[in-house]
């Protein structure tokens, strides 16, 4: 496993990842990726999984301490009372007394940012949080967060079949991470000839070889999503191999334009 130690906090560069996880699958998911040695899991109020999340960590023989436990505020509750009740909700679905990571799942309008930020600030202030963040902020948005508060990271979609240049740039500037969900572009990645080609070499699946090349940039973590437990542990032996410059090479010139989450209210991602 890759860690990076960020702002005091240790975090595993790849965690296990929940969207659509629900009822028993994500309860069984969950338990068999700590058994397989992920020590970071991602959830979110809106996917609906908290409690399944929850009743997996305390049945889990792995210590709350050593699991690194991200969760979402969403972003119809962004006025600064209900993020505070939402963070209760998620402590008392997930079983536990601190988020080590807690994010605003998406930028809204509707709501002043700073006020957000600051009830945030609150939970952290009261050890109900670690860290804070933001997700699916484009640069402009995560540059006015990063003036209002200590973002940990900003997790957007980044995978090999879309880029994140600018947003890299920007959080590398500034010692924040970024973390690269749908990193296998939804499945999208097993289909791309080249990854299939380049992971031959090495013995490793396009899935595999898409972790990789996430995972050997400097700042990135990434959180993969299976409902099957033998792709758990294909998405977690990632760190046997190294990709070589020149493959890397070939990867980023892939086209990066594939972008596979775009709900209508997603903030215009040039901006
Ligand atoms: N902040 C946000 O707005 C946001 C948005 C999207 C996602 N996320 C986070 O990022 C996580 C990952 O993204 P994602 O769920 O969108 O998609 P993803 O991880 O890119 O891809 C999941 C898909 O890939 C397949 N897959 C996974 N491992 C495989 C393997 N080894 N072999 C073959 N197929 C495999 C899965 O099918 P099987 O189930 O059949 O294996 C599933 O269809 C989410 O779960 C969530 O935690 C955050």
């Amino acid at each position: 496993m890759k860690y990076y130690e960020f702002q005091d906090t240790r975090l595993p560069a790849l965690g296990f990842g929940t969207f659509r996880l629900v009822g028993e699958t994500c309860r069984r998911q969950v338990l068999k990726a700590l058994e397989a040695g992920y020590r970071h899991i991602d959830t979110a109020r809106a996917y609906d999984n908290e409690e399944e999340v929850g009743r997996a960590l305390s049945e889990s023989n792995v210590e709350r301490s050593e699991i690194f436990l991200t969760s979402k505020v969403w972003m119809d509750d962004l006025e600064p009372k209900r993020v505070l009740r939402s963070a209760e909700k998620s402590l008392r679905h997930l079983r536990t007394d601190y988020l080590d990571l807690y994010l605003i799942h998406w930028p809204s309008d509707r709501f002043p940012l700073d006020a957000t930020l600051d009830a945030l600030m609150q939970l952290r202030s009261e050890g109900k949080i670690r860290q804070l963040g933001v997700s699916n902020f484009p640069p402009a948005f995560f540059l006015h967060a990063c003036e209002m508060a200590p973002i940990f990271t900003n997790q957007v979609e980044y995978h090999p079949l879309l880029g994140q240049d600018r947003l890299l740039k920007l959080a590398r500037e500034r010692g924040i991470l970024l973390t690269a969900y749908s990193p296998l572009a939804q499945g999208a990645v097993f289909k791309e000839e080249l990854l299939v080609e380049i992971g031959r070499k090495y013995g490793k699946s396009a899935g595999q070889v898409a972790l990789r090349w996430l995972l050997q940039q400097d700042g990135v973590a990434t959180i993969p999503r299976t409902s099957s437990e033998e792709n758990l542990r294909d998405n977690i032996a990632v760190f046997d191999f190294e990709l070589s410059g020149d493959d890397v090479e070939r990867i980023n010139l892939l086209p990066k334009n594939q972008r596979t989450v775009t709900p209508a209210f997603a903030p215009d991602w040039e901006s």
